[in-house]
């Protein structure tokens, strides 16, 4: 089943409460987390999860694009968040373990997401304890980029390593998503789709949520 993520990145946050229920019918709300050290841009935290969480039930995919995130993960679990995913470049690998287990403990879901220039092997020691893997297919920092085609291998090798291994892991992909890489994406072995630009461009944001599924 083929679940569409639309990011609030792209969202007007003159009128949040609007737009995130213009959206309601999709699988998951994609909440990308900025510091302006991890990457050049500095978006939203812990207050708007907390505001978010109090007018949806919708899964809040929270995207850690910070330095060291495993300083913030109770922070962001007790704000709402159903799935927390970090980046495999924001952490040493120990505290990469230690990390998955604490969202876990926590209840939540445990993701863990790379840049375009990380290979896919960067991941092969904890994929068997994720709940997620975001490859991103765009530089993380800002919305409304291109889709990088050269991230459709590194797609496709994941999946063929989810399913030779028997995995229960979600593949997401994150950035430049639109009905075009959609279907990419979906062959290559995609079944969550994170979209901001598309998404809240759209006229009729439900039926467009609704066709990105059907690639
Ligand atoms: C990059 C962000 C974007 C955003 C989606 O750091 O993570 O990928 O979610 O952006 P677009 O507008 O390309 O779907
Ligand atoms: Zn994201």
């Amino acid at each position: 089943m083929i679940k569409i993520a639309p990011s609030i990145l792209a969202a007007d946050f003159t009128k949040l409460g609007d737009d995130i229920e213009s959206v309601s019918s999709a699988d998951y709300l994609h909440f990308d987390v900025m510091d302006g050290i991890f990457v050049p841009n500095i978006s939203f935290g812990i207050p708007v999860l907390e505001s978010v969480r109090k007018i949806t039930k919708m899964v809040l995919d929270v995207h850690l694009m910070i330095d060291t995130p495993s300083r913030y993960i109770n922070k962001f679990a007790q704000a709402g968040a159903d799935i927390i995913t970090f980046h495999v470049e924001s952490e040493t690998p120990d505290n990469i373990h230690v990390a998955i287990n604490e969202i876990k403990k926590l209840g939540k879901k445990a993701g863990l997401s790379m840049k375009p220039d990380t290979p896919a092997k960067e991941l092969l020691p904890y994929i068997n304890s994720l709940d997620l893997v975001l490859v991103m297919t765009v530089e993380p920092g800002y919305g409304g980029q291109l889709f990088i085609d050269a991230m459709l291998p590194k797609i496709e090798e994941l999946r063929g390593i989810i399913n030779d291994r028997g995995l229960n892991c979600e593949l997401e992909v994150d950035g430049g998503i639109n009905p075009e890489t959609a279907k990419q994406c979906i062959e290559a072995g995609a079944n969550v789709l994170v979209a901001g630009n598309d998404v809240f461009n759209a006229h009729d944001r439900a039926a467009h949520i609704k066709s990105l599924r059907n690639y």
